[in-house]
């Protein structure tokens, strides 16, 4: 299968067909228009998506084009997330809190910007790994922009103490000052994790070690035997599925929660802001595994 629409099968594309897509540089590597598209087609909504190539000197250009076109929305990937802010019209405090957008909303001749990667993650990680977030010790390596929506969107869950686990000390830091006030929190270095990670329920992974081609490759020289047998080892990862951490927390006793899920879930929020309706999640991640099986 190439994609390519037939005459007689898929989509009937006609003069009332919304447009949507996704932004990026690069952007030819997405999964996004696939799994979009099949969820339009499943729940029957009159919609098309499709991937553009934008150059960081081309947004505005672009989003005035949204406009102009009158596009339903879009999705902004990397390395546009933080670039689009300021050519949309409002910004939503999630997005705002995460300092990033990946998902745009047309209303009437408004663009409204939205963040569904950190809320995505955390109902991956509730509906997948069954995990009741409240009360709960959480351990996050990394402290790039991937962690700072997780950690605004674990913040809303009433975890009893979050560390946040760095290699550069000092971001992790000011992440950490940039969480709401009455979550307890710490900051930590590499050489405090193994400590971190002994009494932690949930420890998650938001760095790129580990992703392909660097499969060999721990986050922080993490060692699952540190953490408690039951624990949640989590990776935002996908590429391959399950990274060297999750197989070793595998083998620690561990439970374990993979990063294909983020995807999805970021995905299924912008389509119920888009259209109001309950996204065909099944449908979506069948359609993305496939497609990364090519
Ligand atoms: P993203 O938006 O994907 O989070 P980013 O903002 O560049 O990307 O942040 C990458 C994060 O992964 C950072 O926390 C980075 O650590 P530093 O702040 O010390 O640079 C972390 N990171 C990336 N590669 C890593 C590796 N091989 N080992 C440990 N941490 C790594």
């Amino acid at each position: 299968m190439n994609g390519t629409i037939r005459a007689d099968a898929g989509p009937v594309i006609d003069s009332h067909t919304v447009l949507y897509g996704v932004i990026g540089d690069p952007i030819r590597h997405s999964k996004s228009p696939v799994m979009l598209n099949r969820a339009f087609r499943e729940t029957g909504v009159n919609a098309v998506y499709a991937a553009f190539h934008v150059a960081p000197d081309r947004l505005a250009a672009f989003a005035e084009g949204a406009r102009a076109m009158g596009m339903g929305g879009f999705n902004v990937t990397i390395p546009h997330k933080t670039a689009i802010m300021a050519f949309l019209d409002e910004i939503d405090p999630t997005a705002e809190a995460a300092g990033a957008v990946n998902t745009v909303v047309r209303r009437e001749d408004k663009l409204i910007g939205f963040n569904t990667d950190g809320p995505g993650y955390v109902r991956s990680l509730k509906e997948e790994a069954g995990v009741e977030l409240a009360g709960r010790r959480i351990v996050v390596l990394g402290a790039g922009g991937a962690a700072r929506g997780i950690l605004h969107a674990l913040a809303q869950e009433e975890p009893a103490h979050i560390a946040i686990v760095n290699r550069t000390a000092a971001r992790a830091e000011a992440l950490a000052q940039s969480l709401p006030a009455d979550v307890p929190k710490a900051a930590l270095g590499p050489d405090d994790l193994r400590e971190a990670c002994a009494d932690a329920d949930i420890v998650i992974n938001t760095t790129s070690a580990g992703m392909s081609p660097n499969t060999d490759e721990l986050p922080l020289g993490i060692d699952a035997a540190w953490m408690k047998p039951g624990a949640v080892a989590s990776d935002i990862v996908y590429n391959p599925m399950r990274t060297r951490f999750l197989m070793e927390a595998e083998r620690a006793g561990c439970r374990t929660h993979g990063g294909l899920g983020m995807f999805i879930y970021q995905g299924a929020y912008a389509f119920e802001y888009w259209t109001g309706q309950a996204a065909p999640v099944a449908a979506m991640r069948e359609t993305v595994i496939r497609a990364l099986g090519q």
